[in-house]
């Protein structure tokens, strides 16, 4: 999740795309805090799970069902070379279904790379989306239906299929894609109910060549999605059960897929985990957590999993007077000692740690390859954008400023 800010200038941006100049405007409202933010429905506790999940061994077999004519598949060069684009792409050709490759997504997806495909979806004229990749495959793939949608409103909206790649970020049930504008070096985060696919396709042999390092840094994102969603001002009944199982999937078969690539049942568990905990907080809304991790991350260009990794056991101390029972009720789940509110909260932060420390990830900032003077200097700024971030308005405490400084100087 990005950092908020710096969305002025695109929203009066106009794109010209296609031989018929095509206009496409970049929307003004783009940062998020969750479906049942918005002040209309603050009297109704709402849900949002539209799409349909299919997952298992067979699941890439829907591809074959699809009520649609032509597809546009939209990946990374990686998948293309280790061969996960043809095995999907043979599925669309036992139905005889014409596809074309939109294969140019990077890390973190530029806006140019989304306009350039958005014209090679409009061009191609066709009805099926296929996203195949990480969070910027899927993101990529998101902002040009929507991008092309907006272009051609005459037309019908496309097909959207989520294959995810990695167990973090879980696009492929959320209502955010995040595009970057190089340029200026700002991520722009769109959020929209239309970006949410139609389906996502869990199928865990294609997170099986995750390397550890990014199995640990995406693993921790999807623990810090969970337990900010369990804890969030905007939680509800729905979003608790499916944060829940996310944090016991987490903590069971984490280190295992860290430790062992090729277990698959730990790859399994941890990419339904990841997609429950997209579906918690797309409704629920962040943290704190993640508020420092987009100022962090984006001033000194840390995996964003990481960020999130060593901040959370400081963002928790810091959310345990008001959190503090929520914790604890953690900690029970997950058999820790939780006497009370105080050994619970403890217990849970532990936890976090352990699994940091086992999977190689540092207890401090310093430890992160940042520069300490920069780091100093960037403090003011940093604790402003995360007191900005739409993520913070969803923490259970309401931060200061000087709070919000203080945790990144105890991170430190
Ligand atoms: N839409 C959302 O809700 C949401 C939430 C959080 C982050 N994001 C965005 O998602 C992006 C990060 O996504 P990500 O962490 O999934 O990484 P990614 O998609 O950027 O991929 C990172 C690298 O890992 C490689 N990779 C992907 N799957 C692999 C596999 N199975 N085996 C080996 N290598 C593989 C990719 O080729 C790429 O080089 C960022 O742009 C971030 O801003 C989106
Ligand atoms: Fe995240």
């Amino acid at each position: 999740m990005p950092l908020p800010g710096g969305h002025e200038d695109f929203s009066r941006r106009i794109f010209h795309c296609g031989r018929t100049q095509r206009h496409i405007t970049i929307p003004e409202h783009t940062a998020y805090s969750g479906i049942n933010n918005t002040p209309a429905e603050a009297n109704v506790t709402q849900f949002h799970g539209k799409t349909k999940i299919c997952y298992g061994r067979y699941a890439l077999e829907t591809l074959e069902e699809l009520p649609t004519s032509s597809a546009f598949v939209v990946t990374d060069p990686f998948m293309v070379k280790s061969g996960f684009a043809e095995q999907v792409t043979s599925h669309l050709e036992r139905r005889s279904l014409p596809h074309a490759t939109f294969a140019e997504v990077e890390p973190d997806p530029s806006l140019e790379t989304v306009m350039r495909g958005t014209l090679e979806f409009l061009r191609s004229g066709a009805d099926l989306i296929v996203a195949l990749g990480g969070g910027s495959a899927i993101d990529t793939a998101k902002a040009i239906s929507f991008f092309a949608h907006k272009a051609a409103p005459e037309l019908p909206r496309p097909l959207l299929v989520a294959i995810p790649t990695t167990s973090g970020t879980g696009s492929e049930v959320t209502a955010i894609s995040v595009v970057t504008d190089k340029a200026k070096g700002v991520k722009i985060p769109l959020n929209d109910e239309l970006l949410i696919p139609d389906v996502a396709i869990l199928d865990a042999r294609f997170t099986r060549t995750v390397p550890p390092h990014v199995t640990a840094a995406t693993g921790m994102d999807v623990l810090t999605h969970a337990l900010e969603a369990y804890t969030s001002r905007n939680n509800n009944a729905f979003t608790d059960i499916l944060a829940v199982q996310a944090i016991r999937y987490v903590f069971s078969f984490l280190l295992k897929a860290y430790q062992q690539m090729e277990d698959m049942e730990a790859r399994e568990m941890m990419l339904l985990g990841s997609c429950m905990a997209g579906m918690a907080f797309n409704n629920s809304g962040l943290g704190l957590t993640h508020s420092m991790a987009h100022a962090l991350g984006g001033q000194f260009h840390i995996p964003h999993g990481l960020a999130n990794a060593v901040l959370l056991p400081y963002a928790i101390r810091f959310n345990s007077f008001d959190a503090g029972v929520r914790y604890r009720e953690l900690a029970r789940i997950i058999g820790l000692p939780h006497a009370n509110v105080e050994e619970g909260t403890s217990s849970l932060i532990g936890a976090v740690q352990g699994l940091n420390e086992a999977m190689g990830i540092p207890a401090h900032i310093r430890n992160l390859k940042v520069d300490e003077a920069a780091f100093r200097a960037a403090l003011d700024s940093m604790a402003a954008h995360a007191l900005e971030d739409m993520c913070t308005q969803s923490n259970p405490r309401r931060p200061s400023l000087t709070d919000i400084r203080m945790l990144l100087e105890q991170a430190w």
